[in-house]
């Protein structure tokens, strides 16, 4: 990140594209796309902030499955996917209300789908399971959750309220450090969807 400029920011996380003008691989950046101003400076200054640590450069390992899909542009980038046209979006007020929920929910949609009712992860290894529909339609993982704090519980533990474990796709490590505000927000967004089949990303 030595030398990574404002504009390099913005590109990698907004546009899903590199210094050089390449896109990013796997870097799921449509979940960043719609960042404010304020949370794409806040995480560079965040990252900025850490103490060197050695590393070397970037190893991508695929799967092969998933590099002949890439080999044979099956797999589209996040950079093709994101809509480059938007401007970036206005901050809204911090609470819990749809609107800020629908900021937040921005963050789910590189596996849920823009339109979040999930399906196959486009590029995913074969093993991983389809991505839930997170609106309340068909087959829609939300019924499992009757009200915020069930919600929230699974997104901290892994866990669905029957007890059973969520996949390890989700990323946990990341999800349960959301605030409680970003979670019941989100919660509240998704009650808001219209109901859409299950897969229609
Ligand atoms: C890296 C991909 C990824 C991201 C990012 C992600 N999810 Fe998921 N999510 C999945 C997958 C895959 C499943 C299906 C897991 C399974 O079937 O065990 C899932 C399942 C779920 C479920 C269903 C749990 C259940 O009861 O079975 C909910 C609810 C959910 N995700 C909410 C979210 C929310 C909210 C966000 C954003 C804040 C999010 N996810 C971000 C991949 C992701």
């Amino acid at each position: 990140m030595v030398g990574y400029q404002p504009a390099d920011w913005e590109r990698t996380l907004r546009h899903g594209v590199k210094p050089d003008g390449t896109p990013l691989m796997v870097m799921p950046s449509e979940d960043f796309a719609r960042w404010t101003d304020a949370d794409v400076a806040a995480v560079a200054a965040y990252v900025r902030s850490l103490p060197p640590q050695p590393g070397g450069p970037a190893v991508l390992q695929l799967p092969l499955p998933v590099r002949v899909m890439y080999g044979l542009g099956l797999v589209q980038d996040a950079a093709e996917r994101i809509d480059h046209r938007l401007p970036p979006a206005q901050p809204v007020p911090e609470g819990v209300t749809v609107q800020h929920g629908q900021y937040v929910a921005n963050g789910c949609t590189g596996c849920h789908g823009q339109q979040l009712s999930g399906g196959k992860i486009p590029g995913a290894p074969p093993d991983w399971p389809a991505a839930a529909n997170l609106t309340p339609g068909e087959g829609s993982a939300l019924v499992r959750y009757a009200d915020a704090a069930q919600f929230r519980a699974m997104l901290r533990s892994g866990q669905r309220p029957d007890g059973s474990a969520v996949s390890k796709v989700m990323p946990f490590e990341a999800l349960s450090q959301m605030s409680d505000t970003d979670i019941d927000a989100a919660y509240l967004y998704l009650k808001s969807l219209p109901p859409r089949a299950a897969g229609g990303r």
